[in-house]
């Protein structure tokens, strides 16, 4: 069993995609262990996006990212991670398999939808940093 973090981007909740997008996680076997609603602070968004630091994406996804709620949630499974960024699709929607969900319903790199973390490492430090109650 590996647990993983996603979060269901601004663009996700202004297009009322949540219930959609959290049934492809549900539909395989992928159970939500923590949940919220809420607005991501600058700080968070640094510390959670720091290895992009200087990229030249990285402004506009932060300020992308505080565009509006976000839904943040810690799913677990057998492959969670791997599973969890198969059903994402890859980051450019124009590469993303048509059956992802950046695959059906993105249009654009930065407005992508959703977050899924990209290793164990991550998904540890995500988790801990959006959800500093959880035990390890
Ligand atoms: S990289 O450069 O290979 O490390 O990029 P990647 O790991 O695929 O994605 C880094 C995060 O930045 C978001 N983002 C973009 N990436 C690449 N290009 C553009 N233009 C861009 N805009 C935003 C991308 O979605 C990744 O964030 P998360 O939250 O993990 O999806």
């Amino acid at each position: 069993m590996e647990r993983t973090l996603v979060i269901i981007k601004p663009d996700g909740v202004k297009r009322a995609l949540i219930g959609r997008i959290i049934e492809r996680y549900e539909d395989k076997n992928l159970k939500i262990s923590a949940m919220k609603f809420e607005n991501a602070t600058q700080e968070i968004l640094e510390k959670h996006y720091e290895e992009h630091l200087g990229k030249p994406f990285y402004e506009s996804l932060l300020s992308f990212m505080k565009s509006g709620p976000v839904v943040v949630m810690v799913l677990y499974g057998e492959n969670a991670i791997e599973l969890v960024r198969k059903i994402n699709g890859a980051t450019d929607f124009l590469k993303a398999d048509s059956g992802s969900i950046r695959g059906q319903y993105a249009f654009c790199t930065t407005e992508n939808l959703v977050h899924g973390s990209d290793s164990k490492d991550s998904a540890e430090r995500e988790i801990h940093l959006w959800f500093p109650e959880l035990k390890s």
